[in-house]
């Protein structure tokens, strides 16, 4: 039988701000979940809700006691997911968090433990892993035409610094890290998927904001030397390119988040004539550009995605028809990433990465 033909799961989501907002709209024109209501902690928000046509619970324990509510989707402020995931899930409810997951490994290891020991499922929202950029570089990565890739470089620049709200604060979970780093980290162990992780080397910057990261820049260092770099800004008034990766026999390159990916192919090693380039200190061939007859270039198209995929696994997944896409083992893995990453920062050394 098809998800459309089926009984829709109820859902509820707790956190009614922007990405709330968010939910409840995905959730209203979704085929497999219906809208319940929402609880947010800010009476104004439950107002809005009502105003906006959605039943905003008396308080987070009525939504928690509605036995037609199955999925639980928590959108508040990063501090508090854990304790609002345990409580759900020890209401028997399935239970998808928003990004990051939880601050710290040990938070996370506690919320798994309640979901194995009740039975109901419990994931992090990697919706990133429907964005169109992320899908053509990971295809770039697998397509075997650029020869052994070494790096893969992700960035995300914007000029406008961390947001003045809870994202500013530490104690909230604030910073670029837990922001952007998060999508961005669990996009670079998607892609390179094929090797374990050796060791993570971080700085992070403090140029806007003294008490959290207003941006990084990771090294993710993988067997066989293939590095995955991810880079986060606030305060980059010229953006370098989202996506660029380097193997022995071509590169690839997404300049702009809505482009297609350029790739381009070597064909041939020996260039018999290289025109050299003149600088104001002498020429140069070895960084001349190639001739144009030994390179081919091609385009990965972007493919089509419907981030709707999402909850249409995690509700398939509650009823036992597959298996839930993001897992334990990969919200764990990408937690110890970032873990590793505030420790680099911290030691300034290299932190060694057992995977
Ligand atoms: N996956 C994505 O693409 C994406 C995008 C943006 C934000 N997020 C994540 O979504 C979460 C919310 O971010 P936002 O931008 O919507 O923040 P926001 O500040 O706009 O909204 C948070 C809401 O949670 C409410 N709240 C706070 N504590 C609460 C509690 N204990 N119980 C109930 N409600 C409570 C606040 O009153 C507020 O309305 C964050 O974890 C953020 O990282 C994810």
């Amino acid at each position: 039988m098809i998800a459309t033909e089926k009984k829709k799961a109820g859902c509820a989501v707790i956190g009614y701000g922007g990405m709330g907002g968010w939910h409840t709209r995905h959730l209203l024109e979704s085929d497999v979940g219906y809208l319940c209501g929402i609880w947010d902690i800010d009476p104004a928000k439950c107002e809005l809700a009502k105003q906006n046509g959605i039943r905003a619970y008396a308080s987070e324990a009525e939504l928690l006691a509605d036995p037609d509510i199955s999925v639980v989707t928590i959108a508040t402020p990063n501090d508090v997911h854990p304790e609002i995931a345990i409580r759900a899930l020890r209401a028997g409810k399935n239970v998808i968090s928003e990004k990051p997951v939880c601050l710290s490994v040990k938070e996370l290891e506690e919320v798994i433990a309640v979901s194995k020991e009740t039975g109901k499922l419990f994931t992090v929202h990697q919706n990133r892993r429907w964005d169109c950029d992320f899908l053509m570089m990971k295809e770039a990565y697998h397509c075997g035409k650029l020869g052994k890739i070494f790096e893969v470089e992700s960035r995300i620049q914007g000029s406008r610094g961390v947001p003045g709200d809870w994202r500013g604060h530490k104690p909230h979970g604030g910073g670029m890290i837990y922001d952007w780093g998060v999508h961005l980290i669990d996009q670079m162990l998607q892609i390179i998927d094929d090797k374990k992780i050796k060791s993570v080397y971080c700085r992070c910057e403090n140029i806007t904001n003294k008490e959290v990261d207003d941006g990084f820049r990771l090294d993710i260092i993988f067997e066989d030397d293939v590095v995955g770099h991810v880079e986060v800004g606030t305060h980059h008034f010229i953006a370098l390119p989202r996506f660029y990766m380097t193997g022995t026999e071509g590169a690839a390159i997404i300049e702009d988040w809505r482009d297609r990916t350029r790739c381009i192919r070597n064909l041939d090693r020996t260039e018999y004539e290289v025109k050299p380039v003149v600088t104001a200190a002498g020429m140069t061939k070895t960084m001349a550009p190639r001739a144009e007859d030994t390179m081919e270039t091609f385009y990965i198209e972007r493919p089509e995605s419907d981030v709707h995929d999402y909850y249409r696994n995690f509700i398939a997944a509650t009823r036992g028809e597959c298996e839930q896409l993001v897992t334990h083992k990969q919200m764990l893995r990408v937690l110890r990433v970032m873990e590793s990453a505030f420790e680099s920062h911290r030691t300034g050394a290299a932190v060694p990465f057992c995977d």
